[in-house]
């Protein structure tokens, strides 16, 4: 298993080659990286037999900024034939001749997040049932593995497996999420997705408790104010636009028309969120500032990527971040992905090395 492929938002293609190369070759795992424009995916191809898994059991999927998801190729399909495209996908999953199959939980089906791509969920679901009943003597509820078929048209599939304890947990790499009819932007739902993708479930409810200080610096109209307040938050929404009335009304917010770039808390914070359309340096200084003198305990931040190399800005962004913080004395884990919900940009958690919780 020479290939893992990666799926990514579309037209982060040469981003996420750019950082999985980086990656695999900091890991000791040598190999090349096709990527098309507007595809969706990319595919490393290692040097070795096995450098796939390889890649897999070196690399943490959280750390890979670009990836929405991934799985270990075992076998692409140009073109599964139209009468029978269930048989070979399960001999695919079987391991085939080379009976190297993997033990497996049950089968994903999933595709690029792109029109073409969308289109193929009606014949996902109608595939399921098939599928499902044709490898039901192979399943194994406690395998390490989901299988996984990857369809690029009703015709192409790409045919792995993708590890329970190291990928993401949805199949096509996000939660669905749906608009509170209460919250007052969209942009709410970037955070609500940041806390899902970037808060493991098993420390959620210690992290974000209700009574807890918050500050969100660039809050208007208050998306993502509106989230901490439904945690039972405090919250200190920095902006000089308005925020909205009802949510002004629940009696959890102060509003402070300030520069959040000049604004200091009077006593340090639970969290800190921004989200603020901001050249990426200044916001991450203006970041390191807050968690380095400890006046948050966690931060999460958004970093606009409006310029071309974006793997190239996000990796000297974060890795300046860690340095002034090791030099600061403050250890913190910082942990970048790019969201569902994040267009020309990325999502940044910074937690405490010893969880702070
Ligand atoms: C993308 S919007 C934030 C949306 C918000 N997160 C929500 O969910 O509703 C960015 C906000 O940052 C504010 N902003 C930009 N620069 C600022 C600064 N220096 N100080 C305070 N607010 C700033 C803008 O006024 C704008 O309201």
């Amino acid at each position: 298993m020479q290939q893992v492929l990666l799926m990514c938002r579309p037209g982060f293609e040469s981003d996420l080659a750019a950082e999985i190369q980086d990656k695999a070759s900091a890991c000791g795992v040598f190999g090349f990286v096709r990527a098309r424009a507007g595809d969706g995916f990319v595919v490393f191809e290692g040097h070795e037999p096995a450098a796939g898994r390889a890649l897999l059991n070196k690399l943490s999927f959280a750390d890979v900024v670009f990836a929405r998801q991934w799985l270990l190729v075992i076998e692409h399909f140009p073109a599964l034939p139209v009468d029978d495209r269930v048989g070979p996908l399960v001999q695919s999953l079987s391991g085939g001749q080379s009976l190297s199959g993997l033990p497996f939980r049950h089968v994903w089906m999933t595709f690029p997040d792109t029109n073409a791509g969308k289109g193929l969920s009606k014949l996902t679901r109608k595939l399921e049932r098939p599928l499902a009943r044709s490898v039901a003597a192979m399943l194994q509820p406690d395998a390490a593995w989901f299988g996984h078929v990857f369809f690029l048209s009703g015709r192409e599939a790409w045919v792995g497996y993708t590890p329970v304890a190291n990928g993401s947990p949805w199949p096509l790499g996000f939660p669905r999420l749906r608009q509170p009819a209460a919250a007052p932007s969209r942009s709410t739902l970037k955070l609500e997705e940041a806390w899902l993708q970037l808060i493991p479930e098993s420390r959620r409810a210690a992290l974000l408790k209700p009574f807890q200080k918050a500050v969100d610096l660039g809050a208007a109209p208050g998306g993502w104010t509106w989230q901490l307040v439904q945690r039972g938050m405090q919250v200190v929404a920095i902006d000089n636009g308005p925020m909205d009335q009802a949510l002004m009304e629940s009696g959890q917010v102060t509003h402070l028309r300030e520069d959040a770039f000049a604004y200091k808390p009077q006593r340090p914070v639970d969290w800190l969120v921004c989200d603020m359309v901001e050249k990426p340096a200044r916001v991450a200084q203006l970041m390191e500032r807050w968690l380095a003198r400890g006046w948050t305990r966690y931060a999460i931040f958004n970093l606009k990527l409006p310029m071309k190399r974006r793997w190239l800005e996000v990796q000297q962004i974060l890795e300046k971040m860690q340095v002034v913080l090791d030099e600061a004395g403050s250890s913190y884990r910082l942990q970048a992905k790019q969201l569902y919900h994040d267009r020309e940009e990325i999502t940044v958690f910074a937690a405490p090395h010893s969880g702070g919780d």
